[in-house]
C-alpha cells in the first residue's frame, strides 16, 4: 500500500513538504537574483556613500552572481545611527507583546518563503539543497518561532533582576551557514529590545539581503534591523565605531582574538563563537553503523564547513580496522556535486580562497608522511570542488592534527584507554564540541566531564535546537547562543533588592 502525504497527517511537516519538491534546473527560477545590491539603512536600501562594490560566486560554477556593496566607514556610522534612532525612538519602549508578534510574524514570514530562502542559500554558497532545506532553513524559522516567545517573558526567564536589552548591537557572521547564523544572532537580539547592524560574510550576502526584506515586509519600524554588507574591512569598521553597546562575531579565532583586544576595556558587550577542531570518539562497544553515519554526518555535512565538525576521530584500537573499511565504503557512496541536486551529500566548497586553504592543508599532511584516502569519483569541471577525505597515519603533531580545516577532512588516530582518548581529545587549544559512541552511559559521563567542549554529543552528533545553548570554551570562544543563557547575551541584568 502507497501512504500519501495526506494519509499521514504529517503535511505540516516542513521537511516532509520539501521533500515532495525536486529542486533542478527549474529551481533556479524560484529565486529572483539582482544585478547589483545595496546596504539596507534605516529601512531603506541605499548605495554605499564611501564604500565600493564586491562580487559574490556562485561556488559551483566559480561565475559572479551579482554585485554587492561593501559599506565604507560613513555607511557603518549611517547604520549605527539608524539602529540607535530606531532603539531610542520607540523599539526599546515597545511593549514586549507587541515586539513578540513582530518576530513571531518574521519567523511565519520565512517558513512562507521557505523555497526560496533554501535556493538562493545553496546558489549563493555551495551547500546541498538537502541541507538547506530540510536545516538551514527550517532552523532559522524555529529560532524566530523559539525567540519570539520568550519576548515577553524575559522577567520570569530572569527571576530577582531587572531587564534591560543593551542597545544597539553589532553582528557580524560568517558564510557557513549564512541565514541560520544571522537567525542565531537576530533572534535572541530582537526579542530582547536591541537594534541591530548585522555584517554578513563576503561569499554570502543574498540571504541575509532576503531576510532584510522580509524584515521589511514584517513590517518592522525602520533601522531596528540595518544590513551592512562587505569584507573584513566593514567588520573592523563596525568593531571600532564606538557607537555600539556589543559586538557578537562568529567566525575564525585569529580574527575573534583580535576583536577581543581591540574592546577590552571599552565597556562593550562582546561574544565570540569562533573555531572548533572537535573529536568523535568511538569505543569498542559502540553500535557501528550508527557511529559510522555519526562520523559521516559529523565531518561532511556542508562540506565540513562547520565550527563544530567532528574533523578528529578517535577509534579505540580493537575495532579500529573494521570501522575505517566500513567507513571508507560509506564515503564511496557520498554523492559530491551540483547543490542543487536533492541527491547531493556534498556541494561545492564556499570559495576559492576556502579550497586553497584546504588543499593546503591535505597537501601538507602528505608531506609529513600522512596517508590519504579519497573515493574514487568524478568531480565538475567548473567551481570549487574537494572531495571527501581521510587522512590516517598521524603522530598528532601535524598541522592537520592540531588546526581547523574547515573542509571534508577527517582525520584519524587511535586510543586504547578511556584516559588516553581524553588526553588525544584534548590535545588541540580548541573546546566547542565532542561526541562520544559508547553503549555505556556511565563512560558517557566519565568522558563529557573530561572532555574539553562546550557541547558533547552522545551516541548521535550534529544535533541543534533553538532551545539548548550553544557555545565554546578556550580558544573556541565564549557566550553562548540559544535557550535560556543565550539570552543574557543580549540583555543588561541588574538584580532587584527590596
Ligand atoms: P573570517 O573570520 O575572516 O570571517 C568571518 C566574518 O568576519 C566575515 O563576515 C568577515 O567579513 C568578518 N571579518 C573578517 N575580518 C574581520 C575583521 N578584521 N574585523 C571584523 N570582521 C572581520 O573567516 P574566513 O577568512 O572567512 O575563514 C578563515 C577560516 O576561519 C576558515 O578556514 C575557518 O577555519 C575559520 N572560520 C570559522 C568559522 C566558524 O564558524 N567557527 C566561520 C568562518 C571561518
Ligand atoms: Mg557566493
Amino acid at each position: 500500500m502507497t501512504t500519501t502525504r495526506s494519509e499521514t497527517g504529517t503535511g505540516e511537516n516542513l521537511a516532509e513538504t520539501f521533500s515532495q519538491y525536486v529542486p533542478s534546473i527549474e529551481a533556479r527560477d524560484i529565486v529572483t537574483i539582482k544585478e547589483r545590491y545595496g546596504l539596507l539603512i534605516g529601512g531603506e536600501e541605499r548605495q554605499p556613500r564611501d564604500g565600493g562594490s564586491l562580487t559574490t560566486i556562485e561556488p559551483s560554477s566559480g561565475e559572479p552572481l551579482a554585485e554587492i556593496a561593501e559599506a565604507g566607514k560613513a555607511d557603518v556610522d549611517d547604520a549605527v545611527t539608524a539602529a540607535r534612532a530606531a532603539f531610542e525612538g520607540g523599539w526599546r519602549d515597545l511593549s514586549p507583546r507587541v515586539r513578540a508578534k513582530y518576530v513571531f510574524r518574521l519567523a511565519r514570514l520565512i517558513q512562507d518563503r521557505a523555497r526560496e530562502l533554501a535556493v538562493l542559500e545553496s546558489i549563493d554558497g555551495g551547500k546541498p539543497i538537502r541541507e538547506s532545506r530540510d536545516i538551514d532553513i527550517p532552523l532559522s524559522a524555529a529560532h524566530f518561532f523559539y525567540h519570539a516567545g520568550w519576548a515577553d517573558k524575559l522577567e520570569y526567564a530572569m527571576p530577582g533582576m531587572r531587564v534591560e536589552p543593551l542597545g544597539v548591537v553589532g553582528q557580524i557572521i560568517p558564510w557557513n551557514f549564512p541565514l541560520l547564523m544571522a537567525a542565531w544572532k537576530l533572534a535572541p537580539a530582537l526579542a530582547c529590545g536591541n537594534t541591530v547592524v548585522l555584517k554578513p560574510a563576503e561569499t554570502t550576502s543574498l540571504t541575509a539581503l532576503l531576510l532584510g526584506e522580509i524584515v521589511q515586509e514584517a513590517d518592522f519600524p525602520p533601522g531596528v534591523l540595518n544590513i551592512v554588507t562587505g569584507a573584513g574591512a566593514t567588520g573592523a569598521a563596525l568593531v571600532a565605531h564606538g557607537g555600539v553597546d556589543k559586538i557578537a562575531f562568529t567566525g575564525s579565532t585569529g580574527v575573534g582574538k583580535m576583536i577581543g583586544r581591540q574592546l577590552a576595556g571599552t565597556g562593550t558587550r562582546l561574544t565570540l563563537e569562533l573555531g572548533g577542531k572537535g573529536a568523535h570518539v568511538v569505543f569498542d562497544d559502540a553500535a557501528l553503523d550508527q557511529a559510522i553515519e555519526g562520523i559521516v554526518d559529523g565531518i561532511f555535512f556542508n562540506q565540513g564547513h562547520v565550527c563544530c565538525a567532528g574533523s578528529r576521530l578517535l577509534v579505540q584500537e580493537g575495532i579500529a580496522e573494521t570501522l575505517l573499511g566500513r567507513l571508507k565504503r560509506r564515503m564511496d557512496l557520498l554523492r559530491v556535486g551540483d547543490p542543487l541536486d536533492k541527491n547531493t551529500d556534498v556541494g561545492a566548497i564556499n570559495s576559492h580562497a576556502q579550497l586553497q586553504r584546504i588543499e593546503e592543508y591535505v597537501g601538507g599532511a602528505a608531506s609529513e608522511g600522512c596517508e590519504i584516502h579519497q573515493p574514487d569519483a568524478e568531480l565538475p569541471e567548473r567551481g570549487f570542488w574537494f572531495l571527501p577525505t581521510l587522512v590516517t597515519g598521524l603522530g598528532g603533531s601535524e598541522r592537520i592534527a592540531r588546526e581547523e580545516v574547515f573542509g571534508p577532512v577527517l582525520t584519524v588516530q587511535s586510543f586504547r584507554t578511556e584516559a588516553e582518548a581524553v588526553a588525544k581529545a584534548n590535545a588541540t587549544s580548541y573546546g566547542l564540541s565532542g561526541g562520544v559512541w559508547t553503549e555505556k552511559g556511565s563512560r558517557i559521563l566519565w568522558m563529557s566531564q573530561r572532555m574539553k567542549a562546550g557541547v558533547i554529543w552522545a551516541n548521535s552528533f550534529n544535533q541543534f535546537d533553538a532551545a539548548s545553548p550553544f557555545g565554546g570554551v578556550r580558544e573556541s570562544g565564549f557566550g553562548r547562543e540559544g535557550g535560556r543563557q543565550g539570552l543574557e547575551e543580549y540583555l543588561r541584568l541588574e538584580p532587584v533588592h527590596s
